[in-house]
């Protein structure tokens, strides 16, 4: 579940840097195994990554609020707004970009870019 990989991604071929960049990989999970309106949570080096599926979207983000180091991964969830409330003071994050909308929270917190490589989520974690 936590085995590394390198994913190549391309940069544009033009310009004095045109090439290959490695950018690192973890698997997460099967897609099967993450349904709609569910989430789970990983770690990588010592961070705590919670991966969501939002209406079939799956996003992923550091779990651990911005605030003062709540455990977002225990908040409710809300899949139709891909938002969660911490569940120590309450502050809403949204899970695509990581942005407290509410306070107390005011900092965001790390997303992390999702690839499904065929039925497999990985997340990039450079
Ligand atoms: S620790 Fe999350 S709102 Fe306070």
């Amino acid at each position: 579940m936590r085995e590394r990989a390198e994913h190549r991604r391309s940069r544009p071929s033009h310009g004095p840097r045109a090439g290959v960049l490695l950018v690192p990989l973890i698997d997460v999970c099967p897609l099967s195994a993450l349904p709609d309106g569910k989430r789970l949570t990983v770690e990588h080096d010592d961070q705590e990554i919670m991966v969501v599926n939002c209406g079939g979207t799956i996003l992923a983000m550091e779990d651990r609020c911005s605030h003062d180091d709540g455990d977002l991964s225990e908040g409710e969830l809300d899949a139709a707004a891909c938002t969660i409330e911490c569940p120590r003071h309450g502050a809403i994050f949204d899970l695509r970009s990581g942005r407290p909308m509410t306070l107390p929270a005011y900092q965001p917190v790390d997303t992390f870019p999702v690839v499904i490589d065929g039925d497999t989520i990985k997340l990039e974690v450079d």
